[in-house]
């Protein structure tokens, strides 16, 4: 019997990329894989109800309880998600939408078993607003990136990556509406390349 590949999702909000690739699991588009849980660091994100509704355990890790003087204490936050996750027993880790960095001990825990999603065709716009960016920068295309999760931000070797123009008159909003759908699909594009 074939042994289907474990992903954990971690999440701060809309969760539409979660949604979309436990959706592609369930008809069968991505095989080999189940989708066994979703950790949210965000008390009222949006995936937590997608979760709900799709049956998948979904587990609140509020980062607010960790903040001390308006910085997250990242070592106590850091053990407890590590301690969720190894309950989970993932094979893959996805970041979708996940607002806070990953320290280091977990990246090397699951080295090599962390992809992220980007909304810009990496090395370009790394960091927050990467559609904006683009904007600003007077880009005729941009794109998304999903990456392995390394030590330094959005920095991971790439897996995919898909392009949408940017049109006269794009607003960040515009923009990132038409890049979305393209988001779902090349995050599906990229577990199909890596999980074995
Ligand atoms: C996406 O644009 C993703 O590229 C970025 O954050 C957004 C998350 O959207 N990292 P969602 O929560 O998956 O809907």
């Amino acid at each position: 019997m074939e042994v289907k590949k474990r992903i954990v999702f971690l999440v701060s909000g809309r969760g539409s990329n979660f949604e979309a690739i436990a959706r592609a699991v369930r008809t069968g588009e991505l095989s080999g894989v189940e989708v066994v849980g979703v950790i949210s660091n965000n008390p009222n994100a949006l995936a937590i109800e997608k979760a709900q509704q799709l049956g998948i355990p979904v587990v609140v890790l509020n980062s607010d309880d960790f903040f001390r003087e308006g910085k997250l204490d990242r070592i106590p936050y850091e053990k407890k998600l590590l301690t969720l996750l190894a309950s989970m027993k993932p094979d893959w880790i996805c970041l979708a939408g996940y607002m806070l960095l990953l320290g280091s001990e977990i990246i090397e825990a699951y080295s090599g078993k962390i992809l992220n999603i980007h909304p810009s065709l990496l090395p370009q716009f790394r960091g927050v607003r990467a559609q904006q960016q683009a904007i600003e920068a007077g880009c005729t295309w941009t794109g998304c990136s999903v990456h392995y999760v390394t030590v330094e931000m959005d920095g991971g070797p790439i897996i995919a990556q898909n392009k949408v123009p940017i049109l006269k008159g794009d607003t960040e909003k515009t923009l990132s509406e038409r890049l979305l759908p393209i988001e779902h699909k090349t995050y599906v594009e990229a577990l199909k390349k890596v999980i074995r």
